[in-house]
């Protein structure tokens, strides 16, 4: 049986993701219900009737509330059920599981634990992906067919893109080139390339004269329970970082199930701003990248193991997948520790 962290937030979507009628999405193998407020906030709510279980949201919403569309139980955004069309009376364990959501910077969280719990100061900053004047992001999901842990290991070992990304993003031997570095601060994991001295690499053309020699990094960081960023910049070889220039992605799994995982990407930049021609040209590398190289790999992967634990499965160790490893024993002890009896 799985277990799933239930102290942290989850990504559930993108802000435009919750149109009119609101969003449902699979998130730690519950059906949620997200929609807006009539004054623009959000309310999370099990997508799943106490009577005889209908999505709430095949319902009609009336003002906040939400009228079940089977036999028109009426709920409050918090989940209480507030009219029973049959009596006045409202029969114990009507009430519908609420959950905190908050949306920041573009982007809808949810608490996995109770929303008593929630602590919005515990949401990883991807303030660099929220809409701004200097700055275009583009975003995307896709639904991919793994767990979301071993989505981390791809992420956090980008040692594959000298072999996965071949055709896109291509390495071209930056990895072999660069040094590797896993350190932690507090509850967040950070697993950074570094290499020095080295042509400009492919996400740097056009930026510097042939020949030149740049330094070049690519940061990543990790909270629990899969949200990563990841900073790729480069700089004229010696000079101080603010000297180049840096393109932050965001790359955030949210479990659906134990087997499938909803990978949020973002990727923003700081040029070209009102070009159509360099979105569709990004957007096309970056969703060929991710749906047609990335997750092919990981699916075929996780198809290999699915539901056998993956340290029984002695997986070998490179040394380039460290990062992956670290964050996997992070998670199990957060894991371990909420399920620890109190006392
Ligand atoms: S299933 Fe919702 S009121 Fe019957
Ligand atoms: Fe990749």
């Amino acid at each position: 049986m799985v277990h799933w962290l239930r102290n942290c937030w989850y990504m559930a979507g993108w802000s435009e993701e919750i149109g009119d009628t609101g969003l449902t999405r699979r998130i730690i193998d519950q059906p949620i219900y997200l929609y807006r407020l009539e004054d623009g906030g959000i309310v999370a709510l099990l997508d799943r009737c106490p009577h005889r279980f209908a999505p709430l949201s095949l319902g009609m919403r009336e003002g906040d509330n939400v009228v079940c569309g089977y036999h028109g139980l009426t709920f409050s955004p918090q989940g209480k059920c507030v009219r029973n069309p049959f009596a006045e009376r409202i029969p114990p364990g009507t009430d519908v599981p609420s959950f905190a959501a908050v949306e920041r910077h573009g982007i809808v969280w949810l608490w996995g634990g109770t929303p008593e719990s929630a602590d919005p100061s515990r949401i990883p900053d991807f303030s660099f992906a929220e809409e701004a004047p200097h700055s275009r992001t583009l975003r995307g999901c896709m639904l991919m067919r793994a767990n979301y842990e071993y989505g981390t290991d791809n992420l956090l070992d980008l040692s594959h893109i000298e072999f996965v990304h071949k055709r896109s993003l291509g390495g071209d031997g930056v990895i072999f080139a660069g040094e590797h570095s896993v350190y932690v601060e507090g509850d967040t994991l950070h697993s950074n390339w570094f290499a020095r001295g080295i042509p400009p690499p492919s996400v740097a053309y056009g930026r510097y004269p042939p020949g030149a020699k740049v330094d070049h990094w690519l940061d990543m960081r990790w909270d629990a329970p899969a949200s990563m960023r990841l900073l790729i910049g480069a700089c004229p070889h010696g000079e101080p970082r603010e000297a180049g220039f840096e393109l932050p992605q965001a790359h955030i799994l949210t479990p659906a199930s134990e087997h499938e995982t909803h990978y949020f990407w973002a990727s923003t930049r700081y040029d070209n701003l009102d070009s159509a021609e360099v979105d569709a040209a990004l957007r096309k590398l970056l969703v060929g990248a991710f749906e047609q190289e990335d997750k092919p790999i990981i699916e075929a992967a996780y198809a290999n193991v699915r539901g056998k634990d993956f340290w029984a499965e002695r997986p070998v160790s490179l040394g380039v997948d460290k990062g992956g490893a670290r964050a996997r024993r992070m998670l199990q002890g957060r894991i371990r520790n909420e399920q620890a009896p109190i006392g």
